[in-house]
């Protein structure tokens, strides 16, 4: 049976995530694709740091080219966040022919153009449907599932940390500072926790989705961008006594004009699905003018949920491969629609 070599770039939560599903199910797995995946090699800042899983030995290093470098590596999974160094480590892989599976919604979302040619150029897949939403395969059906629709809009829960803040401060009148620890202890949160509560980590989702969903580029910085780190609990009072709970959203509109992207806190009445999207669950509607509306819902971030996309995503990636077809990038996302530049017009 042919054996498919994974090189994994980086074993923090999610990496320990795709390392667990790919032993756990390997047989499953191995069945479905008619070839096993075996990860040769992990890319880590520290040698010496307990991983709290079995690893065999002489898996971890810090050298990229044991990764890039290894023509026996087919597939390289980008699971350490940020955009330096990790930007030129993807290229790396992709100009060596090796497709890449990621995680990284700062990477796809500020530099997807580049990615995009790099994996058209060397024939490689490049998928990331963990980079929105965690564990809710919204990637996949924008770009395959709903590809027949023209999508009216977009718009949902899509930042698990936050709506765990939010939660937990609305149902237990939690302190804010009290549920973002928690939420970084539960490895939801990224490394710079800022992302989650101003908003960007949700801009970066929303500019993803709309990018697909209207087949248009939405560059952050047309991204209306307001976070949580302003909201109290008179807010959370108010809300509540006026019949609303507070979510962040994010939201893209396809408007006659042009396309509209915003991320900002707002009041949801009790009675509508989205009030009932507690923790660290995300929810995305998608209205399609042939669907009509849609609503995806699970688990937005977190170690299995995430790997969960992920390792589809691996195999994907491998089945083409043993198929002699890499070169899926699944998005051709180019300028075909102005982004309306909303911002002030919006806060005003
Ligand atoms: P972590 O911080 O938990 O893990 C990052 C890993 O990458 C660590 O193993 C770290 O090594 C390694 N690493 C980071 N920088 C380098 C470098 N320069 N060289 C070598 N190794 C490096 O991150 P997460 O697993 O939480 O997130 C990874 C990615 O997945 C991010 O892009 C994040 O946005 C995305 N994501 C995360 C989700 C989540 O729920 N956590 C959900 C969806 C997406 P070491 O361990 O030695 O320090
Ligand atoms: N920090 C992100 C979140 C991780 O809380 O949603 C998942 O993308």
């Amino acid at each position: 049976r042919q054996i498919i070599k994974i090189g994994l770039l980086g074993l923090g939560t999610v990496g320990r995530g795709v390392f667990r599903i790919l032993q756990e199910n390997r047989e499953s797995i191995q069945q479905r694709i008619g070839a096993r995946l075996e990860i040769k090699k992990i890319l880590v800042r520290s040698l010496a740091k307990d991983r709290g899983i079995e690893l065999p030995a002489g898996i971890l290093t810090t050298d990229l080219n044991e990764i890039t470098g290894d023509p026996e590596i087919k597939i390289v999974v980008e699971v350490l966040g940020g955009t330096n160094p990790t930007l030129d480590y993807v290229l790396a892989a992709l100009s060596n022919g090796k497709s890449v599976v990621t995680a990284n919604k700062d990477m796809v979302a500020e530099y997807g153009q580049v990615l995009f040619e790099t994996a058209k150029k060397y024939n490689c897949d490049l998928l990331f449907e963990a980079s929105v939403a965690g564990g809710i395969p919204i990637i996949r059906t924008l770009k395959q599932s709903l590809a027949g629709n023209r999508i009216e809009e977009v718009f949902g829960i899509i930042n698990g940390t936050t709506n765990y803040m939010l939660t937990k401060m609305t149902r237990e009148g939690s302190d804010f500072a009290q549920v973002l620890a928690e939420a970084q202890a539960k490895g939801y949160a990224e490394a710079d926790p800022t992302a989650d509560v101003g908003g960007f980590d949700a801009a970066r989702k929303i500019a993803i989705l709309a990018s697909i969903a209207f087949n248009t580029r939405v560059p952050l910085s047309k991204v209306h961008t307001e976070g949580i780190t302003g909201i109290t609990a008179d807010d959370i009072t108010f809300a509540n006594e006026l019949g609303y709970v507070i979510k962040l959203l994010g939201i893209a509109k396809n408007r006659p004009d042009g396309i509209e992207v915003r991320v900002h806190p707002t009041f949801i009445p009790k009675h509508h699905p989205l009030a009932a999207v507690g923790d660290v669950f995300n929810a995305v509607f998608v209205r399609g003018n042939a669907v009509g509306d849609t609503m995806f819902y699970g688990k937005g971030a977190g170690e299995l949920p995430t790997a969960s996309a992920v390792v589809a995503d691996i195999m994907d990636a491998a089945r083409d491969i043993m198929q002699g077809v890499p070169g899926f990038i699944g998005c051709t996302c180019f300028d075909h629609k102005p982004v309306l530049d909303i911002g002030e017009t919006f806060s005003k």
